[in-house]
């Protein structure tokens, strides 16, 4: 067990900054806000150090970490080519939710990117998330700061509860504004394939680039003898204990099948996911706002407020209906672990 030290910051020049940098600079986890989840960092260039996150989150040691960097001019440290696709891409949404997967340079430890010959790279904006890798002098390799299969975190309150023991510092900066992960993208001529929706739509990549695809993985399931993109995709997301049914379709349809599904549930402690102006006869009605953009910043604190209700059956309703559509259908989706009923 680590001691574990909980700092609440509020501004990015806060002097913890100095001794939180030296924390990863000397090979230690320091869990930290990001525009997106929060983040479980560590120096990228220490293979221990790179190491200990998987221990911490009890990741599987196949699944590579994001780099993140604060500054496109620090890429030539990790990253052997930077396409011009890539540069487009930076220059348009960076600093923000965006990753783009590089070939990497040899001097970043294999335990980083699990040993592949790519790096995915990000460049955060969140100021306290900026601030941390400036202090610590070097890019810092972090995954989401949940234990593995867990909801990524979007509270402080969240990354407590997961990472407490197991990290040297955790800092509390409030909520994170996206929700979800940073869109993911390999570079593929001088287009782009999404490996992984977030933040950065479909639509607001076809803004800079003409040739835009989704992977196949980003709405179906890796199959045995298939090879994702990325090895994320093959591993079981998002989940809280209680079992989720995504009804998808419009919106009052599908709020109609719910209405049906808690009858034929009666005596079994059920929760709802909705969209604002519907109502529901059960246990526990959480709103996930009036679009995506908003379902998407509450989905993870969702998930996980129905474990301390202690539901035992969810039911989500879901309408693909705007851009955001696609990256809260990937992790509901999967917090479903596939059970989706289309109305
Ligand atoms: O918003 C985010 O991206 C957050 C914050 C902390 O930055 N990080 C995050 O990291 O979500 P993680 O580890 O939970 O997800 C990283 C995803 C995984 O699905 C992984 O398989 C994929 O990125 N990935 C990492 N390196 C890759 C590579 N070289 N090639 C393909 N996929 C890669
Ligand atoms: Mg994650």
């Amino acid at each position: 067990m680590t001691d574990t030290k909980v700092v609440k910051i509020v501004s990015e020049n806060d002097p913890a900054f100095e001794w939180l940098g030296k924390i990863i600079k000397d090979g230690g986890l320091v869990s930290f806000p990001t525009e997106t989840v929060y983040g479980l960092g560590a120096n990228a260039f220490s293979d221990d150090a790179v190491r200990k996150i998987f221990e911490a989150k009890g990741r599987p040691g196949d699944n590579p970490l994001i780099v993140h960097i604060s500054d496109i001019s620090e890429l030539c440290g990790i990253a052997e080519e930077v396409p011009d696709a890539a540069v487009k891409l930076f220059e348009a949404f960076s600093p923000g939710p965006l990753t783009i997967v590089l070939k990497k340079k040899d001097c970043l430890p294999e335990s980083v990117t699990a040993g592949l010959s790519t790096v995915a790279v990000r460049i955060p904006s969140h100021p306290i998330a900026r601030a941390l890798i400036s202090a610590a002098g070097v890019p810092i390799a972090a995954p989401s700061s949940n234990l593995s299969g867990r909801p990524s975190p979007t509270l402080a309150e969240h990354v407590i509860a997961d990472m407490t023991g197991r990290v040297d510092a955790i800092i509390d900066g409030g909520a994170c504004s996206v929700g979800v992960e940073s869109t993911v993208v390999e570079i593929v001529g001088d287009g782009v394939n999404i490996l992984r929706p977030g933040g950065i739509t479909r639509s607001d990549i076809e803004k800079v680039l003409k040739n835009v695809t989704v992977d196949k993985h980003v709405t179906s399931e890796v199959k045995s003898g298939e090879v994702p993109k990325s090895p994320g995709m093959k591993y079981k997301h998002y989940a809280p204990d209680a079992d989720v049914t995504v009804i998808s379709g419009d919106k009052d349809k599908a709020a109609a099948k719910i209405r049906e599904l808690i009858k034929e549930n009666e005596g079994v402690p059920t929760g709802v996911m909705c969209y604002d102006g519907y109502a529901f006869d059960c246990e526990s009605v959480l709103y996930m706002g009036e679009d995506n953009v908003k379902y998407a910043e509450r989905l993870f604190g969702a998930l996980r407020q129905f474990d301390t209700l202690g539901v035992k059956v969810v039911f989500a309703q879901f309408s693909e209906d705007d851009d955001y559509g696609l990256a809260v259908k990937n992790r509901l989706f999967k917090s479903a672990g596939g059970k989706v009923i289309s109305v």
